[in-house]
């Protein structure tokens, strides 16, 4: 049987990532037939549209996506490709689970741990105007619906995978309406999951508590841009944004991709880590049914880790991204 797969290669380091996962993905044995359609200012060269309609079709045929990292341009330009595929697929959850990778010598080992990031308002609505030069006024949006919805994803992973606790994550001692709405949504919820145990932290201290004693956590649930931060430092707690996975989920869609971004400054360099995107891929493969290939990889991931002269330089070694990937490949083989 063929994956039916859309591509998305993305740019920076997206490219030589998302070939790197491919070539790995492909020397499973299993058959993927990719649809490579590109999306961000790339696309807007050859399509004049920065989500092309062919990109847009692809994945309303396919219903899954590998995607690199695609760059916004700061302070102006246009918005957040990534964040607009989130919405108009409806990818309402951001899963981030964080692990340690063996071998990776960290502060703390054996950390394992779940974000779960709201993924579609927040200060993610792009409403933003000047009131008057000077005043600018950018909205946060939460709604009830969004909110009640992300903490019964949390929850509901919670207990299928017997997971003991969830932490709510707000700062609703300042944002009393918005992130109090959040807060409520999550305390409801949490009343129809007894056998789990329901915290509330305020997010600044949720930082502070993460770098001290990350154990204390198991699932976390937030709004989507306290979602975006602690998402960074939990990857820095387990060997940096190279690592770290991601699956953006909806009723009908998904779309895998790394936490982290195009990463400029080694883009082209045949430096960047595939290991993200790599484990985002082994979500993908769990998503679509194919948790042996998963296995596969996972396995050969361990292996080239303990033996650690084919690692990318990120994690201390001197490898290339394609060096890393041919590794891999032998490790499966
Ligand atoms: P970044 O995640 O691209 O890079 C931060 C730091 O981590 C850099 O020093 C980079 O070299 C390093 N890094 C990231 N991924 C790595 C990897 N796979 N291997 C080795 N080192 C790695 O964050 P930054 O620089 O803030 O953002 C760059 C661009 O990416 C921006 O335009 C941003 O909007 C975009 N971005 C896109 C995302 C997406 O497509 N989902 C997510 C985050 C940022």
């Amino acid at each position: 049987m063929s994956h039916k797969i859309t591509l998305i290669p993305g740019d920076g380091i997206g490219t030589e990532v998302t070939q790197a996962v491919v070539r790995i993905l492909e020397a499973t044995g299993l058959t993927f037939e990719w649809e490579t359609v590109q999306a961000g200012a790339e696309a807007y060269e050859k399509y004049k549209e920065y989500i092309p309609k062919a990109l847009t079709e692809s994945i309303e045929r396919t219903h899954v996506a590998l995607k690199g990292p695609i760059t916004t341009p700061v302070g102006g330009g246009f918005a957040s490709i990534n964040v607009q595929l989130r919405k108009q697929f409806d990818l309402y959850a951001n899963f981030r689970p964080v692990r340690n990778l063996p071998h990776i010598p960290t502060r703390y080992p054996d950390i394992d741990l779940v974000i779960v990031r709201e993924n579609t308002e927040s200060l993610y609505s792009g409403l933003e105007h000047e009131v008057v030069p000077g005043v600018v006024e950018s909205l946060k949006i939460i709604t009830e619906k969004a909110s009640t919805r992300i903490a019964r994803f949390a929850f509901e992973y919670a207990r299928k995978n017997k997971r003991k606790k969830v932490h709510s994550i707000h700062k609703a001692n300042i944002m009393k309406l918005s992130d109090g709405l959040f807060l409520r949504c999550s305390r409801n919820i949490a009343k129809e999951y007894p056998e789990i145990t329901y915290g509330e932290h305020i997010v600044d201290n949720t930082c502070m508590q993460l770098v001290m004693n990350p154990y204390q956590y198991d699932v976390m649930v937030m709004e989507n841009l306290y979602g975006d931060i602690i998402s960074d430092l939990c990857a820095g707690l387990v060997g940096g944004l190279g690592l770290v996975p991601s699956a953006n989920l909806g009723e009908k869609y998904a779309i895998f991709e790394a936490v982290h971004g195009s990463a400029p400054d080694i883009a082209g360099k045949n430096l960047a880590n595939p290991t993200a995107l790599l484990r985002s891929s082994l979500l993908m493969l769990r998503h679509i049914g194919e948790p042996d290939a998963a296995l596969k990889i996972r396995n050969a991931l361990d292996t080239v880790y303990r033996d650690r002269d084919k690692l990318t330089k990120d994690v201390g070694g001197k490898a290339g991204t394609s060096e890393f990937a041919d590794s891999i490949i032998a490790a499966i083989k």
